[in-house]
């Protein structure tokens, strides 16, 4: 539905984007992972045709962002960082307005008007003014027009930023819901929100993608070091000891202090060595007592610290 190739940015001499290439499955709901001014905003723009890209291109919905602008605009719906509202109207004539542009049929705007407002929660502030909507209304209005003439795809950019709690549920919900029927790509740097509204993932760094996967993907072990979890009933210390003389072992650490004498201790392997056998192996030597040892995966946050800090690096390198 989305494909994009190496698509590269610069602003001034200052290059924005290097070479990102993605796809986005229909139906599909992909999320813009990265810090501030990693890039999601310029790559959303340039999907959404605001913004020509220096190099590559992409097609949404079949159409090329260079050779068909007008045709990917119909197709898309864009939430814009800051939703483009106009403050003066009432969020009914606004919509009206919206819609209009859009080149929605006359006679069909009253009825897009109306399950778009309810999609969003809006319906009860049909008639207020815009611009003294509090934030998270308007962020509401925002999607609602991204909505109005029901494109199979959608690009929203942050939509829950300055949301309070329970508004960031029921805008989280209703991307959810989006999903089967629109292909969405939604930005943002709240990592628990890609675990809970997206499918996919692409974190972006400075211009770059260092990493794609589903979030449970990309929170198994990448590369390197692997995490164990074992609980084991034994002296503690003695136990720690043991487990950090095997091969292949980096660190343990004792998480949690149990009364019966039963320790919680958490094994990082150097590298991707098979260790388990020969930690089973101390563990029954010592006559102490396995009761659990599992695979840790890495957190969202982790993964996401080890993309976007330190020097840059492509996925290829990874
Ligand atoms: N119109 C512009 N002119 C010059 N530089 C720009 C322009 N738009 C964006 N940039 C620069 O491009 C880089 C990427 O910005 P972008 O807005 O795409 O980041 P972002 O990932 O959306 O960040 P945020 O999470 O803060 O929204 C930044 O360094 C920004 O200053
Ligand atoms: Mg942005």
């Amino acid at each position: 539905m989305i494909s994009a190739k190496n698509i590269s940015k610069k602003f001034g001499g200052k290059q924005v984007l290097f070479s990102i290439s993605f796809d986005v499955n229909k139906g599909e709901i992909l999320g813009f992972l990265g810090p501030n001014a990693a890039g999601k905003t310029t790559a959303m723009r340039i999907l959404t045709c605001f913004l020509l890209p220096n190099e590559g291109t992409a097609t949404v919905a079949g159409f090329d962002i260079l050779e068909q602008s007008i045709d990917v605009r119909r197709n898309i719906g864009y939430m814009p960082e800051s939703p483009p509202i106009y403050p003066e109207m009432s969020v009914q004539s606004y919509l009206e307005f919206v819609a209009w542009i859009k080149g929605i049929k006359m006679k069909d705007i009253p009825k897009r008007i109306d399950a778009v407002m309810e999609k969003t929660s809006i319906t009860h502030v049909r008639d207020r003014i815009c611009g003294r909507l509090s934030k998270g209304y308007r962020q509401r209005v925002g999607l609602a027009q991204a909505l109005i003439h029901n494109p199979p795809v959608l690009i929203l950019d942050e939509p829950t930023s300055g949301l309070d709690p329970k508004q960031i549920i029921e805008v989280r919900e209703l991307i959810k819901g989006l999903a089967g029927e629109h292909t969405v790509i939604v930005s943002t740097h709240i990592l628990p929100e890609v675990k809970l509204t997206c499918e996919r993932v692409i974190i972006i760094n400075n211009g770059w993608i260092v990493a794609q996967g589903t979030p449970e993907n990309l929170t198994q072990k990448i590369k390197g070091k692997e995490r164990l979890q074992l609980e084991i009933g034994g002296p503690g210390e003695e136990v720690k000891n043991a487990l950090r003389n095997v091969p292949g072992v980096a660190n343990v650490q004792i998480e949690i202090h149990e009364l019966d004498g039963c320790f919680k201790y958490i094994v990082e392997t150097e590298v991707k060595a098979d260790i388990k056998k020969n930690l089973a192996r101390i563990i029954a030597d010592n006559k102490w007592d396995l009761y659990e040892m599992r695979t840790l995966g890495m957190t969202l946050e982790e993964i996401f610290m080890r993309y976007t800090t330190g020097e840059t690096f492509t996925e290829k390198e990874a």
